[in-house]
């Protein structure tokens, strides 16, 4: 049973029918396909706005690629200390933008609040040009640690970049998971928010590898940095299917809220193990608990897969995906409660 990781989940099977309907004769290759000349328009009803969508294979690649698009060479990135841009896209943002700097702030659930940006900028701009210019915000919707941001946090946050002159990023590579939350518009979190562009995740949420950048701006060189970065593929149809599939009749958004609905059945079940203690509300499918160590020991020993993290004795993190099952969540429950007694 496997907790330890959405991204250890198969790929949903709409998706697989998605692919293997695109899989029909040949078409025009490097997105000149049907499918991906749809894709702006479609994510462009979804999001109620113009909006230029790239197809890419991986969230790290999709992250990289839109700071590129924000961020000079010179440029400095805020972002969280616990951001996936800061620890482990092994400096492929610092790559793609061409040597840009990338400046972690703290905050509780790996959220950072518009004050906590404020003040960093603050402490900026005394040595001339002898440091980096702050120009761009990255945050992670959910975030890193399980946590989602309101739209007014988020519109607090690119207030206070848009005044100190940079552009906003948002990793949503579980943004999926944030929006099933929320229950607002995805426009409400993105660009009515102030966000210029988007890593929009699917693989984690029932794609077989699909993630896209949405720039809610037009970028004229967006095109030829991601060919540059090597994710214009030439059977781009395949990618696109997934995207199309992904959003058509919500299904997203279905496989998210089943996702989050389990690790909610998950952490009040953890709560009521003897010695546990779930770590912050669970705001979406991501739970983090302290457990005492034979409990953690427990459950891998029955075989149930979760991911010890680093950094914090005792901590576990276990991940809901779209496919987990009742009786997935009631098999950890039921071993947990019986490690704690043994
Ligand atoms: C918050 C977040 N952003 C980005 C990524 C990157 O995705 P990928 O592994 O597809 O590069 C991950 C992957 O775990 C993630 O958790």
């Amino acid at each position: 049973m496997n907790f330890r990781s959405d991204n250890e989940s198969p790929a949903a099977t709409e998706i697989m029918a998605a692919i293997a309907r695109a899989n029909e004769g040949f078409v025009h290759s490097y997105g000149a396909d049907p499918i991906t000349a749809r894709l702006d328009e479609l994510f462009g009803d979804l999001f109620e706005t113009e909006v230029t969508v790239l197809p890419v294979i991986s969230g790290t690649a999709a992250n990289a690629l839109s700071l590129s698009l924000i961020c000079p060479p010179y440029g400095m990135v805020f972002c969280h200390q616990h951001a996936h841009v800061n620890n482990d896209e092994c400096s492929a943002p610092e790559f793609f933008t061409g040597g840009a700097k990338l400046r972690p702030l703290q905050g509780p659930g790996a959220k950072f609040t518009a004050n906590a940006l404020r003040e960093a900028i603050e402490m900026t701009g005394a040595h001339g040009d002898h440091e980096p210019l702050p120009a761009a915000v990255s945050v992670t919707q959910s975030t890193e640690l399980g946590a989602v941001y309101r739209p007014e946090e988020i519109a607090a946050i690119t207030e206070v970049a848009r005044a100190a002159g940079m552009a906003t990023h948002m990793d949503g590579a579980r943004f999926g998971n944030a929006i099933a939350t929320l229950g607002c518009a995805p426009a409400d979190v993105t660009w009515r928010a102030g966000i210029d562009v988007l890593s929009f995740g699917a693989t984690k949420n029932g794609a077989l590898a699909a993630e896209a950048v949405v720039l809610f701006r037009p970028q004229a060189e967006a095109g030829r940095r991601r060919s540059r970065a090597g994710h214009l593929l030439s059977k781009m149809r395949f990618l696109s299917a997934q995207l199309e599939a992904y959003i058509a009749d919500g299904l997203w958004l279905r496989l998210a809220a089943a996702a989050n609905r389990q690790a909610a059945r998950l952490a009040d079940g953890l709560e009521g193990v003897p010695g546990a203690t779930v770590q912050r509300p669970v705001e979406a499918n991501e739970v983090f608990a302290i457990l005492p160590p034979a409990v953690i020991d427990g459950l891998e020993g029955r075989g149930i897969h979760l991911h010890r993290w680093p950094g914090v004795a005792n901590q576990v993190r276990l991940v809901c995906a779209y496919c987990t099952r009742d009786e997935d969540v009631d098999a950890v429950i039921s071993a947990a409660r019986d490690a704690a007694q043994t």
